[in-house]
């Protein structure tokens, strides 16, 4: 084992020794990211019921070269610096690095991703294009997002990415702190791009995070798969089911794993038994919906102005371009 995995894993093991610890349970999302997770998420947002990924693919394909045109307008020939904070596939970072190519610019981008399968998949689609280098950082956000502002040269200027409504992973505190850090590495006059999605009607939502293919439920239950075989945990996967909640006072969908029988589960690499009720629930995920006047006021207290905000209205998803103050 390298001593980055090992370093990985043994955070793992900390967190899922902490958390199934708290009342209720949780578990972080950031772990249900492993091969098949990323490829279970990749599977997802190409279902019909899961709307944010097509929608925000529309509004960059509709307005990226505006986004490169306000990144590059007064910097002559400096050579943007693009960050995204978790990459996917890359596709939608391919969209901007293709604007970047026909306004005539060079491009640096870093990747940031705590999947190594997203990162290496990422660095292959844009290892086609000539006029950008790639560099990849397999961890967490605000790692990487560190150690990528470390590579800016003066007067070059920077753009990051939150894109697909990764912001509304964080909680609400916990979201304005990380925009409060993205700044922090920002100089003024850099921008934020920022993908979110929308607060619409409940049925909708159930649909996109409870689907009929059980596309999402595999998702979710995969994160048990995972500690299983990372962790050595004795988790039976058919004795949880997947719950999608969707919480209106907080605005969010809640991602849960029920225990559908009362059960003890150790986990080796944690030094952990578990008890499990019936029906007691692991909270594995929360999805933050939000509106355009909460996208703005958190801009403005992390130190932001709106450039521009962009609407998809079939879907409800806005896409934000912030301004660095
Ligand atoms: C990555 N993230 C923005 C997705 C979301 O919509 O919260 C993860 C996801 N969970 C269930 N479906 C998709």
């Amino acid at each position: 084992m390298t001593q980055l995995t090992d370093r990985l894993v043994l955070d793992f093991a900390a967190d899922v020794r902490r958390d199934l610890a708290l009342v209720p349970k949780q578990l972080q999302s950031k772990y249900l990211y492993d091969a098949l997770g990323s490829s279970l998420f990749e599977a997802i947002c190409r279902l019909p019921w899961y709307r944010i990924t097509r929608a925000e693919r529309r509004l960059l394909d509709a307005h990226a070269s505006d986004i490169i045109e306000r990144l590059t307008r007064d910097s002559g020939r400096a050579v943007p610096l693009i960050v995204e904070l978790g990459c996917g596939s890359g596709e939608k970072l391919m969209i901007l690095a293709e604007a970047l190519q026909t306004a005539g610019r060079a491009g640096r981008v870093h990747l940031i991703d705590i999947s190594s399968q997203a990162l290496e998949q990422s660095e292959r689609t844009l290892g086609r294009l000539h006029h950008v280098s790639v560099v990849g950082h397999r961890e967490t956000y605000e790692v990487g997002l560190r150690q990528a502002a470390a590579h800016r040269e003066h007067g070059n200027p920077m753009l990051v990415l939150l894109l697909g409504s990764n912001v509304g992973n964080f909680d609400t505190p916990a979201a304005l702190g990380f925009l409060r850090e993205i700044r922090a590495a920002l100089a003024p006059g850099d921008f934020l791009l920022l993908g979110a999605d929308l607060v619409k009607p409940e049925r909708d939502l159930l649909l996109a995070y409870d689907d009929p293919l059980g596309v999402t439920a595999a998702f979710n239950r995969n994160l048990l798969v995972r500690i299983n075989r990372e962790l050595g945990g004795t988790f039976d996967i058919g004795a949880f089911a997947h719950r999608a909640i969707w919480n209106a006072a907080e605005h969010r969908i809640e991602m849960h794993l029920e225990s559908l029988a009362a059960q003890s589960v150790s986990i080796d690499a944690a030094g952990l038994t578990v008890r499990f009720g019936r029906g007691e629930r692991i909270w594995t995920e929360s999805s933050y919906k939000y509106d355009e006047r909460q996208i703005d006021t958190m801009g403005a207290r992390a130190g932001f102005t709106i450039a521009e905000q962009w609407i998809d209205d079939e879907a409800r998803f806005a896409l934000t371009l912030f301004r660095a103050r």
